[in-house]
């Protein structure tokens, strides 16, 4: 091996020392198999008519887009994705990404870019924010100041520390947190933003398709401010893939100049953009699957903490059993698979240090006796 590719295998080695390891699951799901390791809230991924709603656009628009938007891949069915979310959104416009993470780093970059903004952004991001948001940042090349987890408190003493500073400010933070399942308050956060004159970035990616009285998300409950951006992905409870922002026309007509990973990127294809539709247009008619989905979720977590377990601050569908040792953690993972039952180990750097956990992501799809095999198996470890 040369000295070059050892430094690529150390830090492997390194990773696995510390039960840090990634590696790909097994892929075959043999039929038996409970899985709480997915995103897919609503059981929406293998329904058929989002099949079909693919394949419809498919021979409709082609397999493939062919092209960046700007170049050969718009189409009526881009058009129309974007015109039904920016209406169920309540924003002017929407702009649909290939993927959520692509969606926040483009955005995210574009909206911080020095040369626009004329000076260096202050922004201002919760702690545990995701990688995707941090790329964006880290594009622009802005330093962010990350306030404690939801802690508004401390978000309005660092904004009131900077009233006087000319420079734009941001906000940026999810709304339902994909590791601890916990919300922040959007309302307050958005007031906050208007108070001081900042931008606000809000990442729905797992409050999409569960939250809202039509599944529009958190931000569904707020009238959205022009300078309230919200962003929410097609991956997770639509059972697709594909990410959006839905904005004002102004800032949708920035992105469309200014934000690379949409300019230079081949538009998402009509397959999926197909279905993402499809799932989208169901979301009001779920209004009973979302309450049973919460409702089941909360029964679990009252059950695992009767256990003992530790589940943390979650309050929706994503529900962490915290064991905070990462070798534990992947062990109390294999132990579940041994039983036919998979679920996702989570472990640093996603997650802070000490703080490894299961993550169970609950799914309309599941049964109550699915839930009651999942915590006889967790009580059994
Ligand atoms: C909060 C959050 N934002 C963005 C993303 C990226 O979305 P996608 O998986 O569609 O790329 C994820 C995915 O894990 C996420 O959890």
């Amino acid at each position: 091996m040369t000295d070059l590719l050892r430094r690529y295998s150390d830090i492997l080695a390194a990773s696995a020392r510390e039960g840090l390891l990634r590696v790909l699951p097994v892929t075959d799901t043999p039929p038996e198999l409970l899985d709480f390791s997915g995103n897919d809230y609503m059981g929406l991924a293998r329904r058929p008519e989002l099949v079909e709603a693919a394949a419809e656009a498919g021979r409709r628009f082609g397999a493939g887009a062919t092209g960046s938007r700007l170049l050969s891949g718009n189409s009526a069915l881009h058009e129309a994705l974007e015109a039904r979310i920016a209406s169920d959104k309540g924003t002017e416009a929407a702009l649909v990404f290939t993927s959520g993470y692509q969606a926040n780093a483009a955005c995210i970059a574009a909206l911080l870019d020095k040369a626009t903004l004329g000076a260096e952004p202050l922004v201002f991001a919760d702690r545990l924010n995701h990688a995707s948001m941090h790329l964006g940042c880290a594009l622009a090349g802005a330093r962010q100041t990350r306030y404690r987890h939801l802690d508004l408190a401390h978000l309005s003493a660092l904004l009131e520390k900077h009233a006087d500073d000319p420079r734009p400010k941001f906000i940026l933070s999810e709304t339902v947190f994909g590791m601890d399942g916990d919300l922040a308050d959007v309302a307050a956060l958005q007031s906050l933003a208007l108070r001081f004159d900042a931008l606000l970035y809000l990442d729905e990616a797992h409050a999409t398709g569960v939250f809202g009285q039509n599944g529009f998300g958190l931000a569904e409950t707020i009238e959205l401010a022009p300078t309230t951006v919200v962003m929410g992905t097609f991956s997770k409870a639509l059972g697709v893939s594909g990410g959006y922002v839905a904005c004002s026309t102004l800032l949708r007509d920035y992105l469309i100049n200014r934000a690379g990973g949409f300019i230079f990127s081949t538009a998402p294809s009509p397959l999926v953009l197909g279905a993402a539709l499809r799932a989208w247009e169901l979301l009001p008619g779920l209004g009973a699957e979302r309450a049973g989905l919460l409702a089941r979720a909360e029964r679990l977590r009252v059950e695992l903490r009767q256990m003992g377990l530790d589940t943390g601050p979650s309050v929706s569908q994503i529900v962490p059993v915290i064991l905070g040792d990462p070798v534990r953690t992947v062990a109390a993972r294999d132990a579940l698979a041994a039983k036919g039952i998979r679920v996702s180990a989570v472990r640093p750097p996603t997650v802070p240090q000490g703080t490894s956990r299961l993550r169970l992501g609950l799914s309309a799809a599941h049964t109550d006796s699915d839930l009651e095999r999942l915590v006889e198996a967790l009580r059994s470890l």
